[in-house]
């Protein structure tokens, strides 16, 4: 018989949105910081200014939504804990990760099934959530030299002492290309899920709610 579970409360939904529009936006933008693909045709155009200001101003609505979904990490249902993102730790989490594995690469005919999130996703998930906060260190240090008696550079001058700015620039920079390839794996994997499973994997990001077939489990 189907049951009905809700899976992903509110806050984790909401901040996947914001994490996802962020992470859009910032590329965009950074792309063009980085590497100025159209030209101003004056100087009151502003093209460069505009770019930075969206960079900024979603900069910080990305390190909202992150503290977000850090606090949920603790305090959220038994689905979206941080121990979730750790599979590997525990043996039945390994077993079923080298299952899913298996299935992904065609080694293994088994679908395996998972209320939450599948253990080879979570192990992908804690990877882009360490990529999140390279962006946002890398990003405020970056940013806090336009002031260096001000707050980010407080918190991330001595980075600058021990990095040269050239080179955070380059890791904020490849760091967006690793972010635009788990995207391309990510939307795959979740619409494959959805039709192979047919569990709602892609509706329950949007709504909270998965069906959940209990002898598959
Ligand atoms: C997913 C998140 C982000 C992505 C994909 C991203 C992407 C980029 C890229 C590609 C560049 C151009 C780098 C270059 O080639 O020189 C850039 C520049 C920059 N980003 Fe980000 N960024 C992100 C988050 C942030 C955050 C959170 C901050 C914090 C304020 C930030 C601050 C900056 C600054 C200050 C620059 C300008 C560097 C300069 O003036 O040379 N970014 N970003
Ligand atoms: C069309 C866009 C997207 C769709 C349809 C989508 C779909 C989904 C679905 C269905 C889940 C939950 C299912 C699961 O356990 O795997 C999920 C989780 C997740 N997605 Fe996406 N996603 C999109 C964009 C993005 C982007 C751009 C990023 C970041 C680069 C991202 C990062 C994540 C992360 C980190 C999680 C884990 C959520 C958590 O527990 O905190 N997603 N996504």
């Amino acid at each position: 018989m189907l049951e009905i579970r809700y899976v992903w409360e509110l806050p984790v939904r909401v901040s996947h949105w914001v994490n996802a529009v962020c992470v859009l936006v910032l590329s965009v933008t950074g792309f063009y910081i980085g590497n100025p693909f159209y030209p101003a045709s004056d100087t009151a155009a502003y093209i460069m200014g505009w770019n930075r200001f969206i960079h900024f101003t979603f900069a910080y609505l990305f390190l909202a939504s992150l503290i977000v979904r850090f606090y949920w990490f603790l305090f959220g249902n038994h689905h979206s804990s941080w121990r979730m993102f750790f599979p590997w730790a525990t043996k039945s989490g390994r077993k079923a990760a080298i299952t899913f594995f298996r299935y992904y690469t065609f080694t293994g005919p088994k679908l395996p099934y998972e209320v939450g999130h599948n253990p080879l996703a979570a192990m992908a998930y804690a990877g882009v959530y360490s990529l999140f906060v390279l962006q946002l260190v890398t990003g405020f240090a970056i940013y806090g030299q336009f002031q260096p008696d001000g707050f980010w550079f407080g918190i991330f001058g001595t980075l600058l002492t021990w990095i040269d700015v050239q080179t955070l620039r380059l890791v904020h920079h490849l760091t967006m290309w690793l972010l635009g390839g788990f995207f391309i794996n990510h939307f795959y994997s979740a619409w494959l899920m959805d039709v192979k499973e047919m569990n709602g994997v892609m509706s329950s990001i949007f709504s909270g709610y998965k069906f959940v077939e209990r002898d598959d489990l």
